[in-house]
């Protein structure tokens, strides 16, 4: 939801702040905007991807100087349009030279822009964080960072921001509060940015501004305060990420390359996790909670989209193994409903971002209500991870591509693994558990078995691309899977599609199918198998065209279905890490053959960092 990034050292900003810029697109791309210092500000920006900003820098004939700061947006207040596109300026006619850029929402911004108009400011742009750039003008009388911190004390919402001065030209100011920022510390330069992907490139020293911190960087030095101005020190810590993990390389979308690097993720996620010899799962991030979760009373998942979908396996996976009473919430619900934490509650956050505003937002909810609390995220260091008492990363690589794929497998391993972790704690049988473990460790090599279906799913998928209503059914474990099948399939491709428990369509979802609608059933041999096959028939009585997902060897179900994906046997609470993954390539296809943006699906963002 926007990036952001800033540059000041002693090379060319412009080229710097293009290129983190590319790498962060992910997180909106409805306009861009960059400034850079050169003795005055020099601005540009424009509606749409940053190689339109691009094109209109070369026409510009470029920025130069070594202090800038850039910004890729997604719209909250104000439609795309260039004037509502950062970076915004303090006053033009009585201002400083000061530009701003901002992730996340100015709440009190109504009552601030009436107080500075009623001091003269003249607003260009609809936005709320033109408010916070003529509230640092409004303060500045020869301090930048004094007038960034007197700024921050007054408003109310999230942000991260990047500022710059002309009458300070050798100083960038940056400042958080709830939305992600991270301070590349390189050699006499210092690049800032929402994420480490725009970072690496350039070092791998890097901290994490806290909430209400603001840091003040010069080329040599920085210094890091409250927003009431007490002197802080952050942690300066490596990097994990590296530049192969965050580039296409030879494919054509981050979505098909994420989907084809699952096995490797997996691996990746279950390495020293697994003690075979003592039959046990080690999960070293929340080993100090283990006397205190193995004595929960009721475990409460919270998420939203496909963090969700996991989540509800994980309910699955909970009260299978750990026989825990389990429940899963929508995040956004969760906090505003009064919800009751009883003593022996414990609450899981997921999520791959670490950064997603509503599910941050149940989690202080629940905290402040006496919860354990834990994360299941793959964002090392994020938000969600640092707020929570403990927590198990995914260690499923960077996800770039919009539509989540690789960070549901890394979740619900996570959620399996935390499962037998307790589960084995609490009655589970050693035997059992020896058995779940050695299937958890083949699910990596099965994964790559269902991943070379693709050619075969790209042919189906080109059979039905042109339908416009789909309906993914699943039951028990699969039911998640249904939900996230559809959720893949309407979000890169704008087909509207719904995901439905198989046994609830009867209720009236039903009344849908007519002649040559797809209908994609999760129709796996386990306790639900002959039911799943009656939905079927009654599917398929009414004109619709079944496609199936089934388990290998399983030939008769071709009697009933136009299309089958077959994925290994295993057990039935694993099944969802296998079974998802046909639906996955399925929606990619229909989105590519469709023409679509894969990796950039209209009006969303990687990352919601807004409720
Ligand atoms: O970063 P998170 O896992 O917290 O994100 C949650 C959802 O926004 C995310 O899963 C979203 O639904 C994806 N676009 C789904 O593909």
């Amino acid at each position: 939801m926007c990036g952001i990034v800033a540059y000041i050292g002693h090379k060319p900003a412009e080229p710097i702040l293009l290129e983190g810029l590319k790498r962060l697109e992910y997180r909106g791309y409805d306009s861009a905007g960059m400034a850079v210092i050169n003795q005055r500000i020099q601005m540009a920006r424009t509606v749409g991807r940053v190689r339109v900003l691009q094109e209109l820098l070369q026409e510009r004939g470029g920025f130069a100087g070594t202090v800038g700061i850039a910004h890729t947006r997604w719209a909250t207040h104000g439609e795309p349009s260039e004037r509502n596109a950062h970076p915004h300026r303090d006053d033009l006619q009585n201002g400083h030279g000061i530009a701003l850029i901002h992730n996340g929402i100015i709440e009190n911004y109504v009552v601030l822009r009436t107080y500075l108009q009623e001091r003269g400011h003249t607003f260009t742009s609809d936005t709320d964080t033109e408010v916070l750039t003529h509230l640092i003008g409004e303060l500045y009388d020869g301090n930048l960072e004094a007038a960034v911190q007197g700024a921050l004390r007054e408003v109310t919402g999230a942000y991260a921001i990047a500022v710059i001065c002309e009458k300070e030209p050798d100083v960038l100011l940056v400042a958080r509060k709830g939305s992600p920022l991270m301070v590349g510390v390189g050699r006499d330069e210092y690049i800032v940015a929402s994420d480490s992907s725009a970072i690496v490139a350039h070092t791998t020293q890097a901290f994490t501004l806290e909430d209400y911190t603001v840091a003040k960087l010069t080329r040599d030095s920085f210094r890091t305060t409250t927003i009431d101005n007490v002197p802080i020190t952050p942690q300066v810590r490596e990097l994990e990420v590296d530049l192969g993990q965050i580039d296409l390389g030879s494919y054509e979308h981050y979505m098909l390359k994420e989907i084809n690097e699952q096995a490797q993720a997996l691996r990746l996620c279950l390495k020293g996790r697994i003690d075979p010899r003592e039959g046990q799962v080690v999960l070293g991030g929340i080993a100090q909670y283990a006397r205190e979760l193995v004595k929960a009373r009721r475990v409460i998942f919270v998420g939203q989209g496909t963090a969700r979908h996991a989540a509800m396996v994980g309910e699955y996976l909970m009260e299978d193994l750990a026989k825990i009473p389990t429940e899963v919430e929508f995040a956004s619900e969760f906090r505003y409903r009064n919800p009751i934490i009883e003593e022996g509650t414990v609450v899981i956050a997921i999520s791959q971002s670490g950064e997603t505003a509503d599910t941050l937002a149940a989690l202080k909810e629940a905290k402040q209500r006496g919860a354990l609390t834990l994360g299941i995220v793959n964002v090392v260091g994020s938000s969600i991870a640092r707020e929570t008492d403990a927590g198990v990363y995914l260690r499923v690589g960077p996800e770039i591509g919009v539509a989540s794929t690789k960070a549901f497998l890394g979740q619900v391993m996570v959620a399996a693994m935390l499962a037998t972790f307790i589960g084995r704690r609490r009655f589970l049988a050693a035997d059992y558990v020896s058995s779940l473990l050695r299937e958890l460790q083949s699910i990596p090599d099965s994964v790559e078995r269902v991943t070379q279906l693709s050619g075969e799913i790209r042919q189906v998928a080109a059979r039905y691309a042109h339908r416009e209503n789909w309906l993914f059914l699943g039951r028990g474990h699969n039911y998640p899977v249904a939900l996230e099948g559809a959720l893949k399939l309407k979000e890169i491709s704008y087909i509207h599609a719904e995901g439905m428990a198989a046994a609830e369509m009867k209720h009236g979802p039903i009344a849908l199918i007519d002649d040559g609608m797809p209908v994609v059933f999760v129709a796996t041999r386990n306790s639900q198998y002959e039911k799943i096959l009656s939905n079927i028939e009654e599917v398929r009585s009414r004109g619709g065209h079944v496609i199936a997902v089934a388990t290998e060897g399983d030939e008769e179900i071709h009697r009933h279905c136009e299309a089958v994906f077959h994925v290994p046997d295993i057990s039935e609470p694993l099944q969802p890490m296998l079974t998802v993954v046909p639906l996955q390539l399925l929606a990619y296809h229909i989105a590519v053959i469709r023409g679509k943006d894969v990796d950039k699906p209209r009006n969303l963002a990687k990352s919601v960092t807004v409720e």
